[in-house]
């Protein structure tokens, strides 16, 4: 029988997070056949594909149109794969108030952030292999719900506990999940993000970089830790919110608002 091909499948990978995944597994894994790189810019999947040493396989699509998720279903059956790795980083968010944006474009987050990462997960499961991992980029937003951040850090919320089930689940197929949950991380998110408003600046305080949050991610997958959080603030920030009621934490960032 032919050998399976064993790859990493990265969506959100033509920028910020998702690109930074794909350099640091280049270096890391040394008998991977293939990276799956998912977006829809596909001139920056192949400028990431010319810079890394593996194989990569482009896969330009749109994750919230249907023919797209139909036609990647189809490639996984089509390959013969076995998925080492699933990496969603596809997402966005935008600030400002409920009201005030577009609904299109929010409902858009829960498409993306939400609907995509459950659909592509589920598609994928089928093909993992035992010891696989499945990262989630959930964030710090998912902690507490955020006024003017209100569609954003609920549909992080969803990932968050989705994450933490689903690792239960599959715990027994030797497959474990990890939600990352960073705070701001520099990258091009607060190009989309800042459309309608702004982000605090006590938040931009907290800013790291992209190679720190995937470092410890895939520190923290190989763990098996259920949650990746990666700076002293937002760890502080975390216990925070287990710790003082939601309400209270809410009246006082309609404060700083
Ligand atoms: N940066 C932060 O401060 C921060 C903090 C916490 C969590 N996160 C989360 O981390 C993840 C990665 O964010 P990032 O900071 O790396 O932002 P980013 O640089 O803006 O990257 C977002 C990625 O998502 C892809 N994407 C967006 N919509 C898509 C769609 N409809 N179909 C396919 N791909 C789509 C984009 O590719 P194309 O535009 O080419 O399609 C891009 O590669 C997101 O889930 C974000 O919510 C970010």
């Amino acid at each position: 029988m032919e050998r399976k091909k064993k790859i990493v499948i990265i969506t959100g990978a033509s920028s910020g997070l998702g690109q930074e995944f794909a350099f640091q597994l280049d270096r890391i894994f040394c008998n991977l056949d293939e990276i799956w790189l998912i977006a829809r810019r596909k001139e920056r999947l192949v400028e990431l594909s010319k810079l890394l040493d593996i194989q990569a396989k482009i896969i330009a699509m749109d994750v919230t149109k249907e023919q797209d998720m139909l036609s990647f279903k189809k490639i996984l059956e089509t390959e013969n794969v076995s998925v080492h790795m699933l990496i969603n980083c596809a997402g966005y968010g935008l600030m400002g108030r409920f009201d005030a944006i577009d609904i299109e474009e929010q409902l858009g987050m829960v498409e993306v952030n939400c609907k995509a990462l459950t659909r592509l997960t589920y598609d994928c499961i089928p093909y993992m292999c035992r010891n696989g991992r499945i990262i989630q980029l959930a964030s710090s937003a998912a902690f507490v719900p955020q006024q003017n951040f209100a569609i954003y850090a609920a549909s992080k919320s969803y990932v968050l506990s989705f994450s933490r089930a689903l690792r239960e689940e599959l715990k027994g197929k030797g497959i474990w999940v990890t939600a990352v949950c960073p705070g701001p991380v520099e990258t091009e998110f607060f190009e989309t993000a800042e459309k309608y408003g702004s982000t605090l600046a006590v938040k931009k305080l907290a800013m790291v970089s992209p190679q720190k949050v995937v470092r410890e991610a895939l520190s923290d997958s190989y763990k098996r830790k259920a949650v990746s959080v990666c700076s002293f603030p937002m760890k502080a920030f975390r216990i925070l919110t287990k710790t003082v009621p939601h309400g209270v934490i809410l009246n006082f960032m309609g404060f700083f608002h």
